[in-house]
């Protein structure tokens, strides 16, 4: 597939997707959601691939749905059109893990889309919103449910009901972003951080992933279960005897992702 509004780039065992319609502040449309489900799956399928980052420019992450491509729906185009369902939630099918490296402004749809990524690291200069309301629509893409789970009921409230955008450190400190760094050390920092995840045990990342996000999708019995299933699941694995017998013989351990 030849991608017209991302770019995609790969710096050692990570897949770097970068959203590239500069001119609209990277405002997801159709095309764009389908070439970044494409390179999201290829980057999955790929065995030389451990974790993946999407990211945008240092103005915008993303701001937003495109508004020229939906300004004229009606109903029906919605829904016939399945939209988002249809092209949206590629990334939730992911099994590596996916980080979301935030500059700028990740509005509406942006700001949905990081929070269906793993985790966000932010830049300082980053900006979180759900200004919908401002269009006399609402968030679309699982705003309303993950943003109070992310930042508490009040926040969401707050954010979704006036549309007042909230900052890198606002952020960090609700629990919607893990770090906050300096903008010219964004992708510096979140390649480092991908570069640990990838070198470690691929099959146990995935599991790891898998469990805590069962956590949004469960009560804590039902979840723990999960996870006690997959942790003895990782006894089944080569890794998890290479790791702690690397350990207790105190060298480096040497993962084959099986
Ligand atoms: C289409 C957009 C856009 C968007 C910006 N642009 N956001 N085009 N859809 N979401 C375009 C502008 O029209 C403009 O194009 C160019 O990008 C630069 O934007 P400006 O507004 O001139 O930049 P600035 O003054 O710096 O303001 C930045 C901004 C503002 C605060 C981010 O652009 C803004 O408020 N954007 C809309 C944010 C928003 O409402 N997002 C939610 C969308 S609804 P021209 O051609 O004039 O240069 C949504 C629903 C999701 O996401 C539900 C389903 C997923």
């Amino acid at each position: 597939m030849e991608y017209q509004n991302i770019l995609v780039e790969t710096k050692d065992k990570v897949g770097v997707i970068t959203l590239n319609r500069p001119k609209a502040l990277n405002a997801l449309n159709d095309q764009l959601m389908d070439e970044l489900g494409h390179a999201l799956f290829a980057f999955d399928q790929d065995e030389n691939i451990g974790c993946m980052v999407i990211t945008g420019s240092e103005k915008a992450f993303a701001a937003g749905a495109d508004i020229a491509a939906m300004v004229d729906y009606n109903y029906m185009d919605a829904y016939n059109g399945n939209y988002v369902t249809k092209n949206w939630e590629h990334i939730l099918r992911v099994r590596k893990p996916v980080i979301a490296a935030v500059a700028g402004y990740a509005l509406g749809g942006g700001c949905e889309l990081t929070m269906m990524c793993d985790f966000i690291i932010a830049a300082d200069n980053a900006k979180f919103g759900q200004p919908e309301i401002k269009l006399a629509t609402l968030p679309g893409c699982g705003g309303t449910q993950r943003l109070p789970r992310a930042i508490s009921k009040s926040k969401a409230m707050d954010l979704c009901l006036t549309a007042r955008l909230m900052d890198a450190n606002e952020a960090e400190r609700a629990g919607l972003v893990s770090r906050v760094v300096p903008l010219d050390k964004l992708m510096e920092e979140t390649l480092a951080v991908a570069t640990t995840i990838a070198s470690m045990s691929l099959p146990v990342v995935m599991m790891i992933k898998d469990a805590v996000n069962r956590s949004f999708e469960s009560g804590l019995t039902e979840g723990v279960h999960y996870e006690r299933r997959l942790f003895h699941a990782s006894f089944g694995t080569h890794d998890q005897r290479e790791g702690m017998r690397a350990f207790l013989e105190k060298r480096p351990a040497n993962f084959q992702n099986k």
